[in-house]
């Protein structure tokens, strides 16, 4: 009996996690174990006779930054390969106010920055107001020429940090642990289809976002390699300081340095550079039911009948990769998809979209569109002899579509036109592009490209190997704007990303598996994203792999419904999941939390309708708004919605309190999202009492936070009146923004066409005023109830709930239209 159930437990503890014999570790990687250790010496000497220092980058974004500097270092006649597509557009420069050269020295101003090339020892300093803040160390700097590639190494300081953020994707904690020698691996940055993945691992995922933050008191700054090869980045976290020691097997060593001085300031400056995710559809903001996979059409059609039956709310329905014909992308399965255009027309009847599954790898048969004219057209990466590259991919062998050339990239957009892909309607209204790390199943190569293979102008895929993902979702993008003439927002979810993939699409953690510890490992990896500008984020509800309890699904519901990216997935063979499956009792703090999802719906919308002005993040850790207080800078379950909402992930099994930290300090009171009048000052960690019917979600004092009456859709929502909930600070304020447009095309964009108001309490005052006064306001806004909170004398809540305003006139029947401040009075 013993025996036995240890044999069980050996089985489950190794089929989930991931395979080391086939993902390699430092040790197995030639660039990690050679360079790892690297002694630190002068390896150049800095020439200064003679130099031209370039004027400062300034990023051509939204918002012009001028708080990037840009370092590029190579050989003379160098051939190492610039990436292209990462950068929203090319940077603007501006001059420097000075620079004094000396024979020791060059020395660098622009407005409160400074940065010195000091000859020797060779280094390059960054100063903000004269504090330094950025050393990039010219000890443990190397380039390399070898006859396929040309790898480099560089450190780089940041004297004032506590700790480093950033080098997305990694399960793992969002303040980067120390990987010294003879410790963990150092964090591998490479677009890889890591199956299985562990918790609290430096293991290279699907994604690979080349950007590190520094942070301490009063002081963050940042660096975005702008490079899409493999990298090792060695993480040491000394007292006061921290040290990050880069690998990089490819490519350019091309420096963005971002000199902050506050988070706000630094995710700005690198968002500047790389873009921003325009508004996404409404509809993408709700609820999202997949499954690998739903075989038929009229499981589509049984689905949302239960969930309308069973009163959950949901917007969208995922086909993954079953509905095609023999796995071949384009086409429908004939046989249990007969007839896509009535299953199209019945989604669209009840306001519902579908999202179909679509990879970058092609069936090699004859006979077969995309295959014939691919290989017709040389749309197909290479081999180093010249042949078509071939691998197992789902269909079995398989070539894939080389998106660096300019032709495939147009002829790939094309494939989604409706003319090209038959059986297509504007319901059809997502595309979700996976496996495109480039995920094989060649196991040989840690399951993606081997090196030697290459791309359009014979650029290897060892330069480019990061950006894969990204130069497909451009194309995407392209193709279902082209689709719909422009005028439809595309919505697109991919796995892998990098550098400037936010501007395309939105993106999961993957394949995760069903387990109390993938909730919170989720908040911290959105969190992690976010700031790094990649905003439209989400995990899988309920986990992958494996069957999650009850207790598990509830909780992993509970706070998915708080990240920017809301929808249930699950395993090929795995028991359904659906939340209507479960008992009444099951499915009551299920449909509770995804109620409470739509309810804030207007609260989501306003923050990525910000992010496309701001570069700002959706959801954002606690230190991005309490940059001074230190006890948060390690904390990633909890997470601020806007600036809020604070919420907390619930990640353990029967537990009946969590601790949780209240920022803000003793003045500022976070009072229940659930309006039932508790309330916790700002004072730090407290235990907070728990049930399983929900989490611990407050809204901070001062703030006003929109919502609306849930419906069955977000589209069903949308003539719906607007509640405010007003929680006045001590001088009985309170303020908030709302945004409001045609909820799906690009006139918000195009021809300004929107309403972005401010709202502002004062006592027994609400007013709604436009924000930008340029433009006449374009949508009828309608505040059915307002909900006001206010702390008595006694430090006690009191909480009103107005429907009509001092003069007796229902609320609803007064509008916020045109350009006129709207008041309404309460008392
Ligand atoms: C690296 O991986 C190999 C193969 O799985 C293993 O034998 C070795 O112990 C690993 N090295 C380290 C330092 O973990
Ligand atoms: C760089 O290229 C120029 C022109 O081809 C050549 O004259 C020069 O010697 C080269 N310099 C080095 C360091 O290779
Ligand atoms: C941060 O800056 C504020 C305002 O300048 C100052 O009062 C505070 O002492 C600083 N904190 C630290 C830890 O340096
Ligand atoms: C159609 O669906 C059924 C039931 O899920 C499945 O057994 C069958 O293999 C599917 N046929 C095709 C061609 O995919
Ligand atoms: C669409 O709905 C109609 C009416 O309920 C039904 O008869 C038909 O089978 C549905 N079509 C599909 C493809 O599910
Ligand atoms: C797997 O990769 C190896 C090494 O690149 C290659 O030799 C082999 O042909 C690949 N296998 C298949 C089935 O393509
Ligand atoms: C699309 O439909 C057209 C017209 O029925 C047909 O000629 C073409 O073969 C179809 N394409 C595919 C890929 O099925
Ligand atoms: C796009 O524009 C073309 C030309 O004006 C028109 O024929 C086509 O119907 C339009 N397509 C859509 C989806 O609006
Ligand atoms: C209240 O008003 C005073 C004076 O304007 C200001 O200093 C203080 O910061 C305000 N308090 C809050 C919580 O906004």
């Amino acid at each position: 009996m013993v025996y036995k159930l240890f044999f069980l437990l050996l089985v489950i503890s190794s089929v989930y996690a991931a395979d080391h014999e086939v993902y390699r570790n430092c040790s197995r990687v030639d660039l990690c174990s050679q360079n790892r250790e690297l002694e630190r010496q002068e390896r150049y000497k800095v020439i200064l006779e003679g130099a031209v220092f370039a004027q400062e980058w300034q990023a051509s974004g939204y918002k012009p930054q001028t708080a990037v500097k840009t370092v590029q270092i190579e050989e003379t006649n160098s051939s190492r390969y610039h990436i292209n597509d990462a950068l929203d557009g090319e940077p603007t420069v501006v001059n420097f106010d000075d620079v004094q050269l000396s024979l020791t020295s060059a020395e660098i101003y622009l407005g409160n920055n400074k940065a010195v090339v000091n000859v020797s020892p060779f280094s390059i300093t960054f100063y903000t107001d004269d504090v330094l803040t950025v050393v990039v160390e010219g000890d443990r700097l190397t380039l390399q020429k070898e006859e396929l590639h040309t790898p480099f190494t560089f450190g780089v300081s940041f004297p004032q940090a506590l700790h480093l953020y950033g080098l997305h994707e990694h399960a793992d904690h969002l303040a980067l642990q120390t990987t010294a020698p003879g410790g963990v691996d150092p964090y591998r940055v490479k677009t890889i289809d890591l199956n299985n993945y562990e918790l609290y691992s430096t293991m290279a995922m699907y994604g690979a976002i080349p950007v590190i933050y520094g942070h301490g008191f009063n002081s963050t700054s940042g660096l975005f390699l702008h490079n899409a090869a493999e990298l090792w980045v060695e993480i040491t976290n000394n007292e006061v300081g921290a040290d990050a020691f880069f690998m990089a097997d490819s490519g350019a060593l091309d420096l963005f340095i971002f000199l902050g001085p506050s988070p706000v300031d630094v995710v700005r400056q690198y968002t500047s550079l790389t873009g921003v995710a325009h508004l996404p559809p409404i509809w993408t903001l709700g609820y999202h039911q997949c499954r690998w996979g739903y075989a038929d059409q009229q499981d589509v059609q049984t689905v949302i009948a239960e969930m309308d039956a069973n009163d959950f709310p949901i917007d969208a329905i995922w086909l993954d990769i079953q509905h095609t014909q023999e796995m071949k992308f384009f086409t429908w399965n004939s046989e249990n998809f007969s007839d896509p255009v009535s299953m199209l027309q019945n989604l669209s009847s009840t306001n519902r979209y579908l999202v179909v599954l679509s990879d970058c790898h092609f069936k090699k048969q004859e006979g077969y569109f995309v295959y014939d004219e691919s290989l017709a057209n040389d749309y197909f990466m290479k081999n180093l002899d010249g042949t078509v590259y071939e691998d197992e991919g789902w269909p079995g062998p398989s070539s894939w579509m080389d998106y660096l050339n300019p032709e495939a990239q147009e002829y790939y957009s094309s494939l989604y036109l409706y003319e090209n892909w038959n059986d297509t309607t504007p319901t059809l209204g997502g595309v979700w592009n996976d496996m495109n790390e480039g995920a094989t199943f060649n196991f040989t190569n840690e399951r993606t490209f081997p090196y030697d293979v290459y791309h359009y102008g014979g650029v290897s895929n060892r330069d480019i190997h990061n950006m894969y993902g990204l130069l497909q979702v451009k194309a995407t993008h392209k193709g279902l704007i082209d689709r719909d003439n422009g005028t439809l927002r595309p919505f697109i979810l991919t796995r892998a990303h990098f550098a400037g993939s936010q501007r395309y699409a939105a993106f999961w953690t993957g394949d995760n598996t069903a387990q109390f510890g993938f909730i919170s490992i989720s908040f911290s990896m959105c969190l992690n994203a976010n700031l790094l500008g990649t905003v439209f984020c989400g995990a899988d509800i309920g986990g992958f792999f494996d069957e999650p309890t009850e207790e598990l699904l509830q909780r992993f519901f509970q706070a998915g419904a708080w990240l920017p990216f809301f929808r249930e997935h699950s395993n090929l063979g795995s028991e359904r999941r659906e939340p209507y499956v479960f008992s009444e009792e099951v499915q009551g703090p299920i449909r509770d939390a995804m109620k409470m999802r739509y309810e804030h719906l207007p609260v989501w919308y306003t923050l990525f309708y910000e992010h496309t002005r701001t570069g700002d993040p959706v959801i954002r850790p606690l230190l991005y708004h309490y940059p001074d207080d230190s006890d948060v800078f390690e904390i990633d379950d909890q997470l601020i919605l806007g600036r809020d909402i604070l919420v907390k992930a619930v990640d353990e099994a029967g537990v009946e309190s969590v601790r949780m930290y209240f920022p803000g300090g003793e003045d500022l009171m976070w009072y229940s999202a659930y309006l039932d009048d508790t309330f916790y000052p700002g004072t730090g960690w407290i235990d907070v009492p728990v049930t399983i019917d929900r989490i611990p979600v407050y809204y901070r004092q001062g703030g006003i936070v929109p919502t609306k009456v849930p419906e069955a859709s977000t589209t069903a929502m949308k003539d719906g009146f607007y509640v405010l909930t007003c929680v006045l600070d001590n001088n009985h304020t309170a303020t908030g923004t709302l945004y409001v447009d045609d909820t799906l095309s690009f006139e918000y964009k195009d021809s300004q066409k929107y309403s972005y108001l401010s709202l502002e309490a004062l006592e027994y005052d609400v007013v709604l005023s436009p924000i930008d006064d340029s433009e006449d306001e374009d949508f009828d806004i309608f505040v059915g109830v307002i909900v006001t909170i206010t702390f008595d004398d006694d430090g006690k809540p009191v909480k009103r709930i107005y429907t009509h305003d001092v003069d007796g006139v229902p609320l609803v029947e007064k509008k916020f239209q045109g350009k006129e401040p709207l008041v309404i009075k309460l008392k």
